[in-house]
């Protein structure tokens, strides 16, 4: 089949939940991957903050290829050695005593918000079940995580949502403080507001929020589904605030590209969640958890790609700079923290997507639609970040002129 022929019959036969660009992918290779034309592609959003160690990185696809001739699937009622593996990867390298394995972000999310709620009834009784979350936050599509993402546009159509969850603003500590009462059971928040716009908060407004949920004996869950694995130059984006967690959420970048989600949380947290409370049929599979562990070696190896991950970002961020200097009226901002960037237009930039598509180079948008969303693989070398700003920077001249 050709791809258009691909394209006309994929449209009659998916439920028509995503709006995709008119591209078939067949292979790809670290940075880049190429469609069933043979056309290539600088894959600058990857997979959406998904292949932090690039496509088909070889590391994972040799582990991946000997876990699956070994065991593919056996459920949790029994323990394996991938899944430990990577729980002991995890557990030493985070503020975490104890993991729960899931399959993605938002299944992540859901088991966290349960596991707040469980310990918070252990705690103190049945009052304490609401959530604070904050606006243009983004945690998931199911019900829960829907119920605690700030953005109503995603809630449209799908109310009534789960009770007792108050929305503030982002970056707000005061806000935070003002809206708990004695129902409150947990504070959920991105270090950094992803898909709302890549929302960097001050560097202190963590280390306050930390602050008022100790002094008010409320858990912080921090939703690091986008922030984690590398992804802003640390492991986890906590670590840049000096503050910890006491449950955090995973699921992107950890499996380099294979879906496996993960709540991460203390020891006596981790208590309430008794035998039977929660569970996963695929939860830890050990493919899975061997590309994961395969992963995390890779980036923590001599802690090497942290480092180079934000040697990279201030590349690229200089190289973007640039560009809004010479467009001050278009581009409004340059933000982001390793390579979780975004470039802000005073206009939507659907166009500039779309272009740079066109032109060979895959980029995506987030917040209300004018900010273009940067998350390429770790690996990205100079020459590679040239490459994209030299088309970036031709789209944007195109479009604004
Ligand atoms: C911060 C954050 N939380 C949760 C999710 C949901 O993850 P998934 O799509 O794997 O369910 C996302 C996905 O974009 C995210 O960025």
């Amino acid at each position: 089949m050709d791809e258009r022929e691909i394209i006309k019959i994929s449209e009659k036969i998916f439920i028509p939940t995503y709006s995709r660009y008119p591209i078939v992918l067949r292979k790809g290779r670290d940075v880049r991957v190429w469609d069933i034309n043979g056309k290539e592609y600088l894959d600058f959003l990857g997979g959406i903050a998904v292949n932090v160690l690039g496509h088909c990185p070889r590391k994972v696809v040799m582990a991946v290829q000997k876990q699956v001739q070994r065991l593919i699937h056996v459920s949790n009622l029994y323990y394996t050695e991938p899944q430990l593996n990577l729980a002991k990867i995890l557990i030493k390298n985070s503020f975490a005593d104890r993991v729960f394995f899931c399959n993605s972000g938002t299944e992540a999310n859901e088991g966290a918000l349960k596991l707040a709620r469980i310990y918070m009834k252990s705690k103190y009784g049945k009052e304490r079940y609401e959530f604070i979350s904050t606006y243009n936050s983004f945690h998931g599509r199911t019900f829960g995580s829907l119920s605690v993402t700030g953005q109503e546009k995603y809630h449209h159509g799908f109310e009534p949502l789960l009770d007792g969850v108050r929305f503030v603003p982002f970056n707000d500590a005061d806000a935070i403080a003002n809206a708990i009462n004695e129902k409150t059971c947990a504070v959920i928040l991105e270090p950094i507001q992803a898909e709302g716009g890549i929302n960097v908060p001050d560097m202190d407004y963590l280390s306050k929020v930390r602050e008022i949920c100790d002094k008010e004996g409320i858990l912080l869950i921090l939703d690091e589904i986008q922030t984690g694995i590398g992804r802003t130059g640390k492991l986890f984006a906590y670590e840049h605030f000096g503050i910890e967690p006491d449950i955090m959420t995973l699921a992107k970048g950890l499996g380099g590209g294979i879906p496996i989600g993960a709540i991460l949380t203390k020891e006596e947290i981790a208590k309430a969640f008794a035998p039977k409370t929660h569970a996963s049929t695929f939860g830890g599979n050990p493919v899975a958890c061997a590309s994961a562990v395969a992963t995390l070696e890779t980036i923590l190896e001599d802690g090497y790609l942290l480092n180079y991950c934000q040697r990279m970002s201030r590349y690229f961020m200089k190289k973007l700079n640039l560009i809004k200097e010479k467009y001050p009226e278009k581009i409004k901002e340059i933000r982001g923290l390793g390579l979780l960037i975004g470039v802000e237009f005073t206009f939507t930039a659907t166009e500039i997507v779309n272009k740079c598509i066109e032109k060979g180079l895959l980029i995506g948008t987030a917040g209300d639609g004018s900010v273009v969303r940067f998350t390429p693989p770790l690996i990205i070398e100079k020459e590679d970040i040239d490459e994209a700003i030299s088309i970036f920077d031709k789209v944007v001249k195109e479009v604004t002129d």
